[in-house]
């Protein structure tokens, strides 16, 4: 046997065992007489303890060189410490090692391999497989697993099947840019890899197989954040014969398991809110509801009464922060700097400060009176001690501001605590967008989304004001996942192609076969997709997706230890029928 227990697994009731464990040695400690040595695995850390009075000498000395992640066997006696550390599970014993064997050297680390690191974030993706032997790194990874062992477990008890699709595939329409690789043996031709499976999954319901699941890779060349991923893993299900409401509990019911079973958490209600009520308290179509604060359209008490700003705009919007009257004129300044950046877009924001005795300071003094400033803060509900913040402007755009600056209100006073999930199901979003750019309608879900029954006599009236048949799963303020109950009639989809703007050449070049498919014998289906990576983040209680991906890419899509994307040969090129132009030295 190559060891007899793991670094994390003796306890004080196994005094006087003799013992062998291997791992990586995380730190020496030398005393001169004495010297302690960390040894790390998987499991956790065991120190080991050589004394001079009790050691051979020559064990002493090998103990002393050894270096920092060398690879070591140690045999010994567990026995209890002397001083014990109550911050590890085996803080209370220590091995008195008889034998060391070095099973392999190491060079020193680029940083150091603990808990807290000195290693930076460029540093720890080009050494990751260090950063992984880091106990935070891999917890996150073994959380990772739970949830996908969670989620088979679930899934296969609730009858999903798991059926893989292909990965060499053509464009599938998602709404972001496709990665393709060339054919070899098809000169001139590329596959697409997937953005997700939906094609497949939908050709699966015509094959009869009433519940697919897979938890599968996607790849989707797009700008990255903290939250995507160019290659990235959802949670892929579709079922057949439901109605909307069947996908929701089905996916509440998976949802409210993995909270169980991983974080040991119970969810409390998952309520419903339609895409334009977001839009309107939140000013997003995922809101976070771990704290109040809505939105209010105060346009009808604020507007007419001589100040230019707000009787020109389109919407005047508030929002009354708690507690935030006290804020100084520096912390106002730097407020409003802040929604002056360009990324919020907001021209400038008004205040009132709510105080004692119905008593309101306002930035907007000159042309409001307390009266007016008092019907402002009736309107918002507003308290003494609230800070009412006005920002004004084109509608949708001035909605999406106010919805930042609530979240950042939110952050400032810490309303936003990692472990309270607060669970919704936006629906009814609108079927289509309007886009400036190419003048015509784009699918906001995929094009193989069901409209909203009731609303299918706009479809060639205002098709804009068409709704979907559409649901996000929002948590915390982030799209865990979407879905839709799909068209499941050829000639409704092939009306929906016409209206993105598809001839009927290139629908049919694009998803004939779908469309041939649904010539024998479509059920109605529909089906939603975790984005699994946010969800082990959510869980796991942090915004970035990497730490919970094993080998993750940097924000220019870059995988730094592998050094990729990379030029490839020229004979390789010549044998993908690819020119050789622009391909870096
Ligand atoms: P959608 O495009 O909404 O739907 O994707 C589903 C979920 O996948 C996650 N996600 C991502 N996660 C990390 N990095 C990315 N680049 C990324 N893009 C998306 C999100 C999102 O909610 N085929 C449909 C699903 C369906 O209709 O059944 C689809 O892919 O959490």
């Amino acid at each position: 046997m190559f060891r007899t227990h793991n670094c994390g697994a003796l306890r004080i009731e196994d005094v006087g065992k003799e013992v062998t464990l291997c791992g990586w040695v995380q730190k020496v400690r030398d005393k001169g007489g004495m010297v302690w040595i960390d040894l790390r695995d998987r499991y956790g850390v065991t120190q080991l303890i050589l004394e001079e009075s009790k050691s051979d000498p020559s064990l002493l000395d090998q103990a002393k060189k050894l270096g920092r992640e060398y690879v070591i066997k140690a045999e010994g006696q567990v026995v209890e410490r002397l001083s014990k550390n109550e911050n590890i599970a085996t803080g209370h014993i220590e091995i008195a090692a008889s034998k060391l064997e070095v099973l392999n050297t190491a060079r020193v680390p680029p940083f150091i391999i603990e808990d807290e690191t000195d290693g930076g974030e460029d540093l720890r993706m080009k050494y990751r497989y260090l950063d992984l032997r880091r106990n935070v790194v891999r917890r996150n990874l073994i959380l990772r697993h739970q949830v996908s062992q969670a989620t088979r477990k679930y899934l296969d008890q609730q009858g999903f099947i798991e059926v893989e699709t292909p990965v060499l595939i053509k464009s599938t329409p998602e709404g972001a840019r496709d990665f393709v690789v060339p054919s070899r043996m098809n000169p001139g031709e590329f596959y697409a890899l997937p953005q997700s499976p939906q094609t497949f999954k939908q050709l699966l319901m015509v094959s009869g197989f009433d519940r697919y699941y897979q938890i599968v890779k996607c790849f989707r060349d797009e700008d990255l954040r903290a939250d995507r991923q160019p290659e990235f893993t959802q949670i892929d299900c579709e079922m057949s014969f439901v109605t909307r409401d069947d996908i929701l509990k089905t996916f509440e019911g998976l949802t409210r398991q993995l909270f169980r079973e991983v974080i040991d958490t119970e969810l409390g209600e998952f309520p419903l809110m339609s895409y334009q009520q977001a839009m309107e308290r939140f000013g997003t179509d995922k809101p976070d509801l771990r704290f109040e604060i809505p939105i209010h359209h105060i346009a009808s008490v604020a507007q007419g009464k001589g100040f230019n700003v707000f009787d020109q705009a389109e919407t005047v919007l508030a929002i009354a922060v708690p507690g935030a009257a006290e804020y100084s004129r520096k912390q106002i300044d730097e407020l409003t700097e802040w929604v002056k950046r360009p990324q919020i877009g907001a021209k400038g924001m008004v205040y009132v400060k709510c105080l004692e005795d119905n008593q309101y300071k306002s930035s907007v003094d000159k042309f409001y009176n307390q009266q007016d400033l008092g019907s402002w803060a009736e309107a918002l509900g507003a308290a003494t001690g609230d800070l009412i913040l006005v920002l004004s402007g084109p509608r949708e755009k001035t909605l999406k501001a106010m919805g930042e600056l609530r979240l950042e209100m939110g952050r400032r006073l810490q309303l936003l605590d990692s472990s309270q999930f607060c669970p919704l199901w936006v629906v009814d979003f609108p079927l289509l967008e309007w886009d400036e750019e190419t003048q015509r309608y784009h699918a906001m879900h995929h094009p193989f989304t069901s409209p909203n029954q009731a609303d299918l006599e706009l479809l060639d009236k205002d098709p804009g004001a068409v709704r979907a048949n559409a649901y996000d799963l929002v948590i915390n303020g982030v799209e865990v996942g979407g879905g839709s109950i799909r068209i499941h009639d050829g000639e409704m989809q092939q009306r929906m192609f016409r209206l993105l703007g598809f001839t009927e050449e290139e629908a049919k070049a694009q998803f004939g076969f779908l469309m041939q498919a649904f010539e024998y014998g479509a059920p109605p289906h529909g089906g939603i997709a975790y984005g699994f990576d946010r969800l082990c983040a959510l869980l796991g209680g942090s915004d970035s997706i990497r730490d919970y991906i094993a080998f993750p890419k940097n924000n220019a899509g870059r995988d730094v230890m592998i050094d990729s994307p990379s030029s490839i040969s020229a004979e390789q090129m010549e044998e993908l029928n690819l020119r050789i132009v622009g391909v870096k030295e």
